[in-house]
């Protein structure tokens, strides 16, 4: 067979095994610290999903919500409560809710 091709297919095997076993780097991260709250939006903490209530707080910016994630803010503990997380596993947390907060 041309090499062409070969080559051609294996990207395409590839490229297909990998897609289902994407997933968010910050999921796991949030559902071991963040869920907690934000899944039902305990004290509240603006909940995962709901655009509504993350739109005013995206519109400031990804830095400020990192650094009230990272810092706390209000009934928000910094890192979550969790100082064993680095701050780039909390902004990958951040990033996951956000994206799954945002239309
Ligand atoms: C103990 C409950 C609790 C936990 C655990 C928690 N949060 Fe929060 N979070 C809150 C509350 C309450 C607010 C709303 C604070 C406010 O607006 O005064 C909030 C707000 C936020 C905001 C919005 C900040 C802004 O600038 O508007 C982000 C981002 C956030 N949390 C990220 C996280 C991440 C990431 C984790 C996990 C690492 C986490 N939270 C864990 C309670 C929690």
């Amino acid at each position: 067979m041309d090499k062409k091709v070969v080559t051609g297919i294996c990207s395409l095997l590839v490229l297909s095994a990998c897609k289902p076993a994407e997933e968010h780097p910050g999921k796991a991260i949030w559902e071991e610290t963040c869920k907690v709250c934000h899944s039902v939006g305990l004290a509240g903490s603006p909940k995962f999903g709901d655009v509504k209530a993350w739109s005013k707080r995206i519109a400031r910016g990804k830095e400020s919500l990192y650094q009230h994630a990272l810092e706390g803010w209000g009934d928000m503990p910094a890192k979550g409560g969790n100082p064993a997380l680095s701050d780039e596993q909390v902004k990958l947390a951040v990033d996951y809710m956000v994206a799954n907060s945002s239309e």
